[in-house]
């Protein structure tokens, strides 16, 4: 249905979105479902990862080993970006971390931008963009515009759920960014929501409902 849009859907995945889709789960049983599933998005993307070969010293002999070709950096839009975060990091603890804070204005569903701090290497780094919700895409194309403002050539965006007019509109604004999501749901509701979606993910991780 949409190029550049790769669906991480495997039995993990579907058994945690499940748990994360249900109203009745609670903060902390949330932000854990969260946190498996970010596993199997970012060992996905890492399959992007170009890697250089360099020499390695085992204890009986010399051998060839990998290291990545470029730094990876993770950097999440807050509030709800912050439960990808954790996996991100334990698989890549080299990986340096930038955030963004945008805040949807609940009327007019445009980004408010009240944040922002990266490394200053993006012009040479994979920056990977996390946010669990792209509804309208305006969040996600306000913060690849900044990224790219700074020098972000190597894009991705990392989400969990995808609203088709969010994927669309980010393949119009920024057809070089590859979407990954761990489910590409019906469509937006009046108020801006995801359907069937999970509701709110910063207030359900963060307990501020
Ligand atoms: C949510 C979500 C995205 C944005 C998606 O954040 O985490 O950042 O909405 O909507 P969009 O695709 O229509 O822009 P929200 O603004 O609610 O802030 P929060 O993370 O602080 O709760
Ligand atoms: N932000 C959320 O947290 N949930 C939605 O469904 C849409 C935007």
């Amino acid at each position: 249905m949409f190029d550049n849009l790769i669906i991480v859907d495997n039995p993990l995945v579907k058994r945690e979105l499940t748990v994360l889709r249900d109203k009745n789960t609670d903060s902390e049983n949330f932000r854990a479902a969260l946190d498996r599933v970010a596993y199997s998005l970012a060992i996905k993307v890492s399959e992007t990862f170009g890697m250089d070969k360099v020499e390695v010293e085992t204890p009986l002999e010399k051998t060839t080993g990998h290291k990545f070709n470029k730094e990876i950096i993770v950097i999440p839009v807050l509030r709800a970006g912050l439960s990808l975060v954790h996996a991100f990091h334990t698989l890549i603890p080299d990986a340096k971390v930038g955030h963004i804070g945008l805040q949807r204005d609940e009327e007019t569903l445009q980004p408010i931008a009240y944040y922002f701090k990266a490394p200053k290497n993006l012009d040479h780094a994979k920056t990977i963009l996390l946010d669990p919700m792209l509804a309208t895409g305006g969040s996600a194309s306000a913060a690849l515009n900044w990224l790219k403002k700074r020098g972000a050539k190597d894009l991705t965006f990392v989400s969990l759920i995808a609203a088709p007019e969010g994927v669309k509109r980010l393949q119009e604004e920024h057809p070089d960014v590859r979407i990954y999501t761990a489910s590409l749901d019906r469509e937006l509701n009046d108020a801006g929501y995801i359907l069937p979606g999970l509701g709110d993910a910063g207030d359900r991780t963060f307990g501020t409902l």
